[in-house]
């Protein structure tokens, strides 16, 4: 923190009569030096010797004492040394009022032109902060862009916001039930740890916290010696300066950012920059909440479109498949019964029965691949052997999936080497497929790569990108690479649930 190094300005009034008893003490000292000198050498040392000092004064005091000094100097140089000169003594009235006028518009050009330097100097210093501020901002706001994981983000924007500010500490914290404070991030200066420090903290009492809870805007306490705080710790009184601003999330106060000083009060704007570094904290959490709500609805659709196949096949088991059987078994009554002698009745119905046993097994083929029986029974390896034999492009496997995986693990896998298996045999061309299935490091890794033409293109169907949205709703990853003529491959990644 840079407040104790803050050179405060003496008031005006202070700083007029410094600078003019300096003038006046030049002009005494001047007038002593030059006043019996008759070496022209001499002369030029001492001349020399004032333009140092003067140039000291302005460099290590202020502006505001140099140019009554160097100017008072002057003066006594041309009144005692150069011609004519003035008799070294007390200046008669005339003399004196002539001087005094004289160091008095000394003394004003040298405090305007001094604040004009300061007036620079902060414009100046504002220019840099604002760049360091922005730069600052940027940083997070990109860390936000990315979707870095929430506790990353914040911990980040304490420690941007930390070192950018004039402050020894930042905390974040949420709000829960509206009654209780739970630890987020926190960044504090070397050497200056934290005066509380809680993973909860309750909110009664007067304390910044509850402030902001309770207005929804910055706030700033700056006598905490003085207000009784429900003390955490003995060290909360080392607080001089806190400002507390509201991080806000669709409205609702989610949390809040405090900045503390142990030793002077905090700048006035801190209000206003720990405000912006609040917004970007709240613009994480919203853009968290979107994903994770996205994921979670992705999820939701896929889990209802998996569960409204098991339906469908349940249907078509119990229903046509049924009605179909009896009439199987009412044709083989009618054919005992039909006589023996009529020929052609024979031929029809065993051609009807035909038909019908062929519709059966259509049927059944159709039910299996909407939901694979052999995928909830049997698992992971005999559903993807069975798609293998079924694929009309010869599919090399290599497995090594010893245990069953979570139902949705599983389903996505058979969906996705089942899509894989098709469109190689659709589109392209390939004379082999080979897929790879095994579990490392709590999640399942997963490559099925043709040697086709490649050129898959996920925009001009719907099946990759159904594929992308299922996995994805996994919590897993897919990279799909086809170059033209070098083949497809596809590999995904998911995070296992061990059943
Ligand atoms: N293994 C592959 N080799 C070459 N081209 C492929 C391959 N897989 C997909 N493609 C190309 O990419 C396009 C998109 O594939 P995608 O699976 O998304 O849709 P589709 O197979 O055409 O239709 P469906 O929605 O029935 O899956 C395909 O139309 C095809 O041109
Ligand atoms: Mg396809």
């Amino acid at each position: 923190m840079a407040a104790g190094e803050r050179v405060g300005r003496l008031p005006v009034a202070a700083e007029i009569a410094l600078a003019s008893a300096a003038g006046a003490g030049a002009f005494a000292t001047a007038a002593v030096a030059f006043a019996d000198i008759d070496s022209v050498i001499v002369a030029a040392f001492l001349g020399a010797a004032f333009l140092l000092a003067v140039i000291a004064i302005a460099r290590f005091a202020s502006v505001a004492y140099a140019v009554p000094v160097g100017m008072a100097g002057l003066l006594a140089f041309d009144w005692f040394y150069l011609a004519p000169t003035h008799p070294l003594e007390f200046p008669d009235s005339a003399n004196l009022v002539d001087l005094i006028i004289y160091l008095a518009g000394a003394v004003l050009l040298g405090v305007l032109s001094a604040h004009a330097v300061e007036r620079a100097a902060a414009a100046e210093r504002a220019r840099g902060e604002i760049a360091d501020e922005q730069a600052a901002l940027r940083r997070v706001a990109t860390l936000v862009a990315r979707g870095v994981a929430a506790g990353e983000l914040f911990a980040a924007v304490a420690t941007e916001a930390g070192t950018l500010l004039d402050v020894h500490g930042i905390r974040i914290a949420r709000y829960e039930d509206d009654t209780e404070l739970v630890h987020v991030a926190e960044w504090s200066e070397p050497g200056h740890d934290p005066p509380s420090s809680y993973d909860r903290a309750g909110l009664e009492g007067m304390n910044v916290s509850a402030e902001v809870l309770g207005t929804g805007r910055a706030v700033r306490i700056d006598n905490y010696q003085d207000i009784v705080v429900r003390a955490r710790s003995a060290r909360v009184s080392d607080l001089k300066s806190v400002v507390g601003a509201p991080v806000v999330v669709e409205g609702r106060v989610w949390g809040v950012m405090i900045a503390w000083s142990m030793s002077g009060l905090l700048p006035g704007d801190t209000e206003r920059r720990l405000t912006d570094f609040a917004g970007l904290v709240a613009t994480a959490i919203s853009n968290t909440d979107a994903r994770t709500e996205l994921i979670a609805s992705r999820a939701r659709l896929v889990a209802a479109s998996d569960e409204a196949r098991r339906r469908f096949e349940r249907d078509l088991h119990d229903g046509i498949q049924q009605r179909l059987v009896s009439l199987a078994l009412e044709l083989n009554l009618a054919e005992a019964v039909a006589p023996r002698e009529n020929a052609e009745l024979a031929a029809r119905l065993g051609h009807v029965r035909q038909g019908l046993t062929g519709a059966l097994d259509d049927l059944r083929e159709l039910s299996r691949g909407i939901h694979p029986a052999i995928l909830s029974e049997g698992g992971l390896v005999p559903a993807l052997k069975a798609l293998a034999r079924r694929s009309p492009v010869p599919v090399e496997l290599r497995l090594s999936v010893g245990e069953r995986l979570a139902d949705q693990v599983e389903v996505g896998t058979y969906y996705v080497v089942s899509e894989a298996l098709t469109n190689a045999a659709k589109h392209a061309r390939a004379s082999n497929v080979e897929v790879t299935a095994h579990v490392r490091d709590g999640r399942l890794q997963l490559t099925i790569g043709d040697d086709g033409v490649g050129g898959a293109d996920p925009a001009r169907g719907s099946g990759l990108t159904g594929l992308a949205d299922r996995v994805s709703a996994l919590g897993g990853t897919i990279a799909i690479t086809s170059q033209p003529g070098k083949g497809t491959s596809l590999r995904v990644e998911l995070p296992i649930v061990s059943q």
